[in-house]
């Protein structure tokens, strides 16, 4: 059965390759040039994400006054090491600007995030912000989404009901494949809010606002990791330089 096979998480999605770090660097470094004083700002997840935190960081030593919400327990716990001022989303439910990475990229800025584990979080905070700035180096951007497992969080209860009828929602869109639920460690990955998430390898992805309609559908599917609509521009950096990618 899929669902028990598994998968080894890799957190940081980390490809080993020394330059790739420099371009998050690079489109980190770009996007803070969009920061500006007093902002009310989302702060997102993942390697990417924290290469932006640390060079706010340093800017926020400098001077630079920000809020910042935090997209995960992960972000809140660094922007704390680095006297970045955090607070709650019900504190501060209308954000500037959120600032986060994505697995994937489309030239219509629909993203596929969720690696990190953060989706939900991430989802809630992109919607609460005025604009959505997206950092990746150019190996995210793809012409059509589904390269990367999609992230799916799911509630515990019913979880076997739950990947069936995803299965089932995802047949009648003609996609199949593997879904597996994701592993940290021996146990099961669990997300911030305390969901298990479901990496679905469907492959490419046509219609990606008909499958986020049949996954919202699903009872027990928490959030998925489809941001439609959600992405203001892109920033990618790539050996070239940095592109601004617009809808
Ligand atoms: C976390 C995310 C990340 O933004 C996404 O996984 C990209 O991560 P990285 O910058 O490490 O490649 O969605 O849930």
């Amino acid at each position: 059965f899929a669902l028990e096979q598994g998968q080894e998480f890799d957190a940081d999605g980390e490809t080993g390759m020394a330059n790739v770090a420099a371009l998050k660097d690079r489109a980190a470094q770009a996007a803070l040039a969009h920061v500006e004083d007093g902002m009310r700002l989302g702060i997102g997840t993942g390697s990417t994400a924290e290469a932006f935190i640390r060079a706010l960081g340093e800017k926020v030593a400098g001077g630079l006054r920000v809020t910042g919400v935090a997209t995960s327990e992960r972000t809140a716990a660094l922007c704390a090491s680095l006297s970045i001022p955090i607070v709650t989303l019900e504190d501060m439910p209308a954000l500037d600007l959120t600032i986060d990475g994505a697995d994937e990229i489309d030239p219509a800025l629909r993203l596929i995030k969720g690696g990190g584990g953060a989706l939900l979080r991430e989802k809630i905070v992109a919607a609460a912000s005025e604009r959505m700035i997206v950092i990746a180096d150019a190996t995210k951007q793809v012409e059509t989404l589904g390269a990367f497992p999609l992230p799916i969080e799911i509630n515990g209860f019913g979880m076997m009901s739950t990947y069936l009828a995803i299965r089932k929602a995802a047949a009648g869109l003609g996609l199949s494949g593997d879904i597996v639920l994701r592993k940290a460690g021996e146990g099961p990955a669990i997300t911030d809010s305390g969901h298990l998430i479901l990496d679905a390898s469907f492959g490419r992805i046509p219609d990606s606002e008909a499958l986020s309609a049949a996954l919202h559908a699903v009872p027990g599917v928490v959030e998925h990791g489809l941001f439609l609509g959600l992405a203001t521009f892109a920033v990618i950096a790539s050996d070239e330089g940095v592109t601004v990618l617009q809808r």
